[in-house]
């Protein structure tokens, strides 16, 4: 994890608390953080539970990974230290959006376990959600969305997630999505559940 440079810098703590932001949007804050291979249906699946979640009136944000390295992180690559980087910077992102009471998702391969874990220790307990989103990468490779899989075979592209570069599955996380073989409204319909009957959805 990066260390801090800055000296005689101090933590300030916030009038409003956490509690007093939940009571006003009826609901808590929560960082529902997918992670899968590159076509396994994070991004869509984010989308339509960000969706679905806005319909019922809560307050949601999606953190998506390529849009974010289009901006955010535009000087980060696919390098091991820069992929560590990359999950660093969504985190402590996603825990703003979580203070400020949001229900946010994101969508980042994050093939590295202890990425995820650093992500998951700078929240509250039951604050990190992680989500599996479950493909293998001969599904991932027949759908190929974005024609990545073919150029990586083709060695155009290098460290390629599933193919030149690993993915490092979650050991416990609090869903797997079956995206092998279900489609992308059940597994939302899945995730929301969760929320549900995990009291995510209440104040
Ligand atoms: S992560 O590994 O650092 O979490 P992230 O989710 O931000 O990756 O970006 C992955 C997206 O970048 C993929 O969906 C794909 O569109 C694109 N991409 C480009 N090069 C690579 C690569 N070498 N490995 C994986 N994804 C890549």
């Amino acid at each position: 994890m990066a260390q801090q440079v800055a000296t005689n810098v101090t933590w300030h703590e916030h009038k409003v608390s956490k509690a007093d932001r939940a009571k006003k949007n009826g609901h808590k804050g929560a960082l529902l953080w997918f992670t899968g291979l590159s076509g396994a249906g994070k991004s869509t699946v984010a989308n339509t539970v960000d969706h679905l979640l806005n319909e019922m009136g809560k307050h949601t944000m999606v953190l998506d990974g390529d849009n974010i390295r289009m901006g955010l992180n535009k000087n980060l690559g696919f390098s091991p230290e820069d992929r560590s980087e990359n999950i660093r910077r969504i985190g402590e992102v996603g825990k703003l959006f979580v203070e400020a009471g949001v229900i946010t998702t994101t969508a980042f391969i994050s093939p590295y376990r202890a990425d995820r874990d650093m992500v998951r220790s700078i929240l509250a307990p039951g604050e990190f959600v992680e989500i599996y989103t479950k493909a293998s990468v001969d599904t991932c490779e027949k759908r190929d969305p974005k024609g990545l899989y073919k150029k990586a075979r083709a060695g155009e592209i290098k460290e390629f997630t599933g193919i030149s570069a690993p993915y490092e599955e979650p050991e416990k996380p609090e869903l797997v999505l079956d995206s092998d073989s279900k489609g992308i409204d059940e597994l939302a319909q899945e995730v929301v559940a969760y929320l549900k009957n995990n009291g995510y959805l209440e104040a």
